[in-house]
């Protein structure tokens, strides 16, 4: 137990944290699939951002790869829930894969606003981080007509084809205020700048943003389990970082934590990315409490009860197979 630990020492755990929807549903497909089709089963990329996730799916007989053209002609291949390109699509049709698509349907709801806003002729500015893959999907469905802004800085100077016909969409996994700054930049340069639909940046995301915001002044330390690629994860670290934590950090594991992280801390606070398995979180916490923190008390910003079916090709040859 660290000497200079304060007098009180106690662990608040956000809620809602870890698992979303399309994550659960992504994570399940990949087990159906291999339970029903037997291993192995490819997978193109992660099918979530997490090191745990894929390395316990892997010594189930899953084979990530990292594009459509290592996987054997005619085999069976699942779509990650970050979503793929029609390039991809056509791709996989061309070696005559079996596809599964895990895409959560949330990403899909943006790709068809991005369809919608490129037929009627609009540049669509995307927000989102280059190179990430749930952008190259979007932006893949209308690469001609999108750009990809990453930071309000970008923004202040993108330059557009023609400024009356332009509309802004998301990724799902942006921090809320970093997005709303964006947005404003570009809504002050370009008045005519059409709003999405709907939210693009998911309910997940949002959740687990405003329980961390809830709880971040009071804490000295926050803990995030998440992966370094996974996007929603490192914004919950920055989030609190921004609203009064003193320090945070992102953590696959609990053996990762630095005991150094906890001299003079009394107050940590703990919450997970939307792609972590809740076993993890429990680990983090029974590190804690060998080190004092076991007094634990939730903070809850939201309850979530959202639930998607599976993929229809998976639905189907599970009910075959009755
Ligand atoms: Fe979908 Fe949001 Fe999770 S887009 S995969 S519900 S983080």
């Amino acid at each position: 137990v660290p000497e200079s630990a304060g007098e009180q020492r106690r662990v608040l755990l956000a809620a809602p944290r870890g698992y979303c929807a399309g994550v659960d549903r992504a994570v399940v497909t990949v087990e159906k699939a291999l339970e029903l089709y037997g291993p192995p089963v490819y997978v193109r990329k992660e099918i979530v951002h997490n090191k745990h996730v894929v390395r316990t799916l892997e010594k189930r007989g899953a084979i990530f790869v990292e594009e459509t053209d290592e996987v054997p002609e005619g085999a069976r291949v699942i779509f990650s829930a970050h979503g793929v390109s029609p390039a991809v699509h056509a791709e996989a049709r061309a070696l005559s894969l079996r596809t599964i698509d895990a895409t959560c349907p949330l990403v899909t709801k943006v790709h068809r606003e991005a369809i919608r806003f490129a037929g009627e002729d609009y540049t669509i500015l995307l927000v989102g981080h280059t190179g990430h893959e749930e952008v190259e999907g979007t932006a893949g469905e209308a690469p001609e007509n999108t750009i990809v802004v990453e930071n309000p800085e970008h923004a202040a100077v993108v330059e557009v084809p023609n400024p009356e016909k332009l509309a802004w969409l998301s990724q799902t996994t942006l921090s809320v205020d970093e997005t709303m700054q964006t947005v404003a930049i570009l809504r002050e340069r370009f008045p005519h700048l059409q709003d999405p639909p709907s939210d693009d940046i998911c309910y997940a995301t949002q959740n687990r943003q405003v329980a961390v915001k809830q709880m971040a002044a009071e804490c000295d330390l926050m803990i995030v389990v998440g992966s370094q690629n996974s996007s929603n994860s490192k914004r919950l670290v920055e989030v609190a970082l921004e609203h009064g934590s003193r320090d945070g950090h992102l953590v696959d594991y609990a053996d990762e934590i630095d005991e150094a992280w906890l001299d003079g801390v009394s107050t940590v606070g703990v919450t997970s990315g939307a792609s972590v398995p809740e076993v993890l979180v429990r680990d983090v916490l029974d590190w804690l409490a060998e080190r004092g923190y076991a007094d634990v008390s939730a903070v809850t910003a939201a309850e979530e009860s959202l639930l998607f079916a599976l993929p229809t090709e998976l639905r189907r040859d599970l009910k075959a197979a009755g």
